[in-house]
């Protein structure tokens, strides 16, 4: 039984440019995310992804603006809350974002501990010290000193920040974390550590997670479920086994092949060739169409439905050839091992 925390349906989103030739960065996505799910969301630079996360909490740059479709959390439209009832009962309370860039997210002229004591007196029945206690606690899970919870935001190094970032979006306990590559900065142990740390207060806090990179195995080895992005357009979206066993979209086909994988120590990297397409104007057409080993003439005379694999709504291809996708792709991919999998469930 699916219960979804968030569900885009059908959503577009738009940049107005002084040309008048607007990008068209989000066109006609649809997934969902199920309570309690880690869900990634991959595809290469470009193709919209933190356009998607700005979205969902109303960050969008002052030109960019849904203009169609639906963004709903907990069942209610995200776009009917005003910017004051959002920052009052939704922002970092029930969603958080771990934004891409850390810049921006701290207040630069409040110091570290204030800012969580105010979060706490907006948002809970915590006692001064408790909630100081609470930031030292998160501190140390983001590899911070708790000696430096007094300092300014602007006395921390890049990395620093993003980390105080995290322990922020961590500190009230929200039901949805969205990040937005966030462990760039950091290597690879404090992002098992704080991925690990997440997943110990997952059955706590009844958490959700919508995790976003360009890395489909990060995706495969921690998520529920996922979505593949290219140019705009949502190219595949299920659960990770499902994208993992049986990709029907050409553009997950070939990146699974094109990501290393440790039972294939020697295989050599598939690249995919060409670029996405300029998303300027109308996006009436697949746009892996140019890229792709298998793309047929009406790929380009209009944009590609969804196609449920195998009569299963919740693994969906966009793809006018996902039915024939298996037998094309068998003889694309490597085979993959019988027993050993790579996934990690997210559990
Ligand atoms: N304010 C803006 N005005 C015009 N175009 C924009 C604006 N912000 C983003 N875009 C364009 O929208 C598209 C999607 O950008 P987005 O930042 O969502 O991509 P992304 O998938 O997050 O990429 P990356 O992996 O590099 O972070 C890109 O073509 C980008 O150039
Ligand atoms: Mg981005």
């Amino acid at each position: 039984m699916t219960d979804p925390i968030l569900e885009f349906e059908d959503v577009d989103i738009r940049y107005r440019t002084e040309k008048g030739n607007d990008v068209h960065a989000v066109n006609d996505a649809s997934f969902s995310i199920n309570r309690h799910d880690y869900f990634g969301l991959v595809g290469e630079s470009g193709c919209g992804k933190s356009t998607i996360a700005d979205a969902i909490v109303g960050g969008l740059d002052a030109n960019g603006e849904v203009t169609s479709g639906t963004i709903r959390y907990k069942g209610e439209e995200i776009q009917d809350y005003s910017e004051k009832e959002f920052n009052q009962n939704v922002r970092w309370k029930e969603i958080s974002v771990i934004p891409q860039s850390s810049m921006n997210s701290l207040d630069p002229v409040m110091k570290l501990s204030n800012q969580a004591v105010e979060m706490a007196k907006y948002h809970t029945d915590l006692t001064k010290t408790e909630a100081i206690d609470r930031l030292r606690e998160l501190f140390e899970v983001v590899g911070l000193s708790e000696s430096r919870i007094h300092d300014y935001p602007h006395q921390f190094s890049g990395g620093m920040q993003q980390r105080a970032i995290i322990a922020f979006a961590l500190y009230l306990r929200p039901s949805l974390i969205i990040a937005d590559e966030p462990t760039t900065a950091l290597d690879v142990i404090m992002q098992d550590q704080i991925i690990d740390y997440i997943n110990g207060l997952k059955d706590d806090w009844d958490i959700s997670m919508l995790m976003i990179t360009h890395d489909i195995s990060v995706v495969f080895e921690n998520c529920d479920s996922m979505a593949v992005m290219h140019g705009g357009q949502v190219a595949e979206t299920g659960s990770v086994v499902d994208v993992y066993d049986r990709p029907r979209h050409p553009y997950a086909i070939l990146l699974q092949n094109a990501f290393p994988d440790v039972r294939f120590p020697d295989r050599e990297l598939a690249v995919i060739d060409g670029h996405p397409p300029q998303l300027r104007g109308e996006v009436d057409f697949c746009t892996f169409a140019d890229r792709c080993p298998w793309a047929q003439p009406e790929c380009r005379e209009g944009a590609p439905d969804a196609q449920a694999v195998a009569g299963d709504d919740d693994h969906q291809a966009w793809c006018v050839r996902a039915d024939e996708m298996e037998e094309l792709a068998a003889e694309h991919l490597e085979p993959k091992a019988e027993e050993e999998s790579i996934l990690g469930g997210g559990e």
